[in-house]
């Protein structure tokens, strides 16, 4: 059989995309339709791939609950969800794409066009195979090659198919501020169900990734079909189970009050939907998706390195800060060994809480009186880099900003504009506004050898009006706002390269693969107790990769939660400390030094290896995560103990991903045991007492 990783049957209209071990099939139906074909495991004919019969249908109305279409148009009879609707210049909202050809772009990339035939209406399906990943992203490209404006009402990335006629369990991501991420999973019945951010921003509420099994996967078997949006601002993601047990994905911009006019000449790229099919269960699902992230999301040239060990000072000084009060809490960190000190909100304008100063981007005169500059120079001589906490996209009504551009934020005349915070949202849709952040900005990089911007937001949109557009345009906000903060980023990465971004919007408001093209890494959540997380971080991998997980330890509970619980628990992410050091004495000194050496010593397993979850915290009191360089050589795995429940004896935890033959030495113990019996016969945990956590490191010996 061909090996191509594209393979084009030209003679029967029909291609098939093959990762490492699935394959994705579709082409031209006898009505000339696109139909989607097969995706699942790899086949071993070509003729295997086939379309499913449908002779039986009679009725023209049941057809598109039958036939999957590749990329279904609102048009004709057409009753399920669509991929794209429009409405013509002459007021007709029926859209008819026929098959027009395709081209192979590179060996893994294929596009296929569309067309309306009579108004000129292009559509572009591109398919990009990440073979390794077992990935395949797709986005659309809608070309006017007509004479008239034609306004798109919905458009979607993609529609994903799996194999109809079996009962799927949905799986997807919710959670609200301080609870994000938490994984929910319902079995799909006959209909809708929709999950969907309408707050302008990629939301703490919902995420744009899901996945699909048929309930019997687990962590480690299972066939198992996911995929994430890359997309921060409103997106919706429809799973839909037709009347003919039909089962699709329909991800892409949300259609809620959102129109696009679509200018004679114009091309609109609708973002990608990247989809994978595993038979290695949810674990399998994510580890690909880490690895394409890794690989092909995270911005160059960070994505290669290490995160560093920071230190935020948010919680100990809130807006309280000045030269003195960060320069001796930077020097406590610097004794730790952080090795990035990141001074939070409260350093510019007249920000002494959170009702004034927002737009106002100068270091505050009375904690500042000669500005960054000599703090930022005692940070360094520390040995530490420096970073600053930034809210470009705000500004409350009490700032000269706002005071100067009333018309700056999103409104609508005659209404009042709802606070939140005390603060209202810029419109970054227009181009002054763009300017303005983009040079605010780049002054602040330009005359500060900062090295690190934590990048805010928080509130979503109300009043989402733009009124200097006519009324038909305005609601092109919803897509122009995210446009406009992603060219703004482009641009400050284009021109400070060696600036790491973090994502952060009121916790986990703002993590998806759009935003993770331009930030590397990003706050998973406000809340910090070291407990509440597990369960937060468990839900993050599900779709990201720990590697851009920014977790701190704070002196939540200190009480119950050890200081070395709460650095285990923050360790499986990129490490970070919250804590007001003023209040910690020598000997929590002391622990938190061996903590960040020892993270130091492991972080390339945890921020670049392939993660295992072995017990969730979601099923008992005994959580266990563990993680593999892909050499296999190195492994370590958390053990940390939720619940006040007496467990006896400890159960074995079974390890994952390690080399059968090889002989690993397990810390703290001086024997030396195979992957097959680590794997195969597990290790005990045996972590004493309640609210305890433990981190065991494995090393593979020299053959
Ligand atoms: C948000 C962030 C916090 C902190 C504050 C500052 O809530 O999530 O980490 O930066 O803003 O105002």
């Amino acid at each position: 059989m061909d090996s191509s990783i594209i393979q084009c049957l030209s003679d029967r209209k029909f291609w098939i995309l093959n990762t490492r071990e699935a394959a994705y099939a579709f082409g031209l139906n006898e009505q000339k339709e696109l139909e989607h074909a097969y995706w699942g495991e790899r086949l071993p004919y070509e003729s295997d791939y086939q379309f499913r019969d449908v002779e039986r249908i009679g009725a023209p109305e049941t057809r598109n609950d039958a036939v999957n279409n590749e990329y279904p148009a609102w048009g004709g009879p057409m009753f399920s969800e669509p991929c794209l609707k429009v409405c013509f210049a002459d007021g007709v909202r029926d859209l008819s794409l026929e098959y027009a050809g395709y081209e192979l772009l590179a060996p893994n990339k294929l596009m296929i066009s569309l067309r309306d035939p009579h108004y000129n209406l292009v559509v572009r399906l591109h398919y990009v195979v990440h073979y390794d990943f077992d990935l395949i992203e797709r986005y659309a490209e809608i070309s006017n090659d007509g004479a008239d404006t034609v306004r798109i009402d919905s458009a979607q990335s993609a529609v994903w198919s799996v194999p109809g006629d079996h009962q799927y369990r949905f799986t997807h991501l919710a959670g609200k501020w301080a609870g994000e991420t938490q994984l929910r999973q319902s079995i799909l019945d006959s209909g809708r169900k929709v999950i969907e951010s309408r707050r302008g921003m990629t939301s703490l509420q919902a995420n744009p990734w899901f996945a699909l099994d048929r309930g019997l996967a687990t962590e480690d078997e299972g066939k198992v079909w996911f995929g994430a949006l890359a997309w921060s601002g409103n997106w919706k993601i429809t799973a839909e189970v037709t009347p003919w047990n039909q089962v699709r994905i329909t991800g892409g911009l949300n259609d809620f009050d959102f129109t696009f006019q679509l200018a004679a000449g114009n091309t609109f790229k609708v973002p990608s939907f990247t989809a994978g099919f595993t038979t290695h269960g949810f674990g399998g699902a994510s580890r690909n998706m880490h690895r394409y992230q890794q690989a092909v999301i995270l911005p160059k040239p960070h994505a290669s390195s290490l995160r560093k060990v920071l230190y935020n000072s948010w919680y100990a000084t809130h807006f309280d800060v000045n030269e003195e009060g960060q320069c001796r809490l930077a020097e406590r960190a610097a004794a730790l060994g952080v090795e990035l000190f990141v001074m939070d909100d409260g350093w510019f304008g007249k920000r002494k809480d959170d009702r004034a100063g927002l737009g106002d981007w100068y270091p505050a005169p009375d904690k500042f009186p000669n500005g960054l500059n000599p703090l930022i120079e005692r940070v360094k001589s520390t040995g530490m880099e420096f970073g600053i906490w930034v809210e470009p996209e705000m500004v409350n009504p009490d700032s000269d900003l706002y005071r100067a551009h009333p018309d700056w934020v999103l409104h609508f005349p005659n209404r009042s504009r709802s606070e939140m915070r005390s603060q209202l949202v810029l419109n970054l849709a227009r181009s002054d506004v763009q300017e303005f952040i983009y040079s605010f900005m780049h002054k602040l990089l330009e005359e500060h050898r900062i090295d690190y911007i934590k990048w805010d937001m928080n509130r979503p949109f109300t009043e989402p009006g733009w009124p200097e557009l006519p009324p038909f345009q305005q609601q092109e906000v919803w897509l122009r706002y995210v446009e406009g903060l992603y060219a703004i980023l482009d641009r400050l990465r284009n021109a400070f390269p060696k600036v790491v971004f973090e994502s952060c919007a009121s916790g986990g408001g703002r993590v998806d693969n759009g935003i993770l093209q331009r930030t590397d890494l990003a706050w998973a959540s406000d809340n910090t107790n070291a407990v509440d997380r597990l369960a937060i971080q468990e839900g993050y991998s599900y779709a990201y990769t720990p590697g851009t997980m920014s977790c701190w330890v704070t002196d939540g509970w200190p009480d119950l939660l050890s200081l070395p619980y709460r650095f285990h628990i923050s360790m499986m992410g990129v490490l970070g400390i919250g804590a007001n050091l003023n209040e910690w004495n020598e000997e929590e000194m002391e622990v938190a030094r061996q903590m960040i050496a020892t993270y130091k010593d492991i972080r390339h397993i945890v921020q670049k290896g392939l993660q295992y979850r072995l017990n969730s915290p979601r099923e008992g009191p005994l959580t266990a995560v563990q993680y593999v360089t892909e050499d296999k050589r190195e492994s370590v795995v958390f053990f940390s103990v939720t619940h006040r429940e007496h467990v006896s004896p400890w159960p074995n935890v079974y390890l994952r991903g390690l080399n059968p033959a090889a002989a690993y030495r397990v810390d703290g113990s001086k024997r030396v045991l195979s992957g097959q019996c680590l794997m195969s016969n597990g290790i005990q945990a045996d972590l004493g007492r309640f609210y305890a956590s433990k981190l065991v490191r494995l090393q593979a010996q020299a053959q």
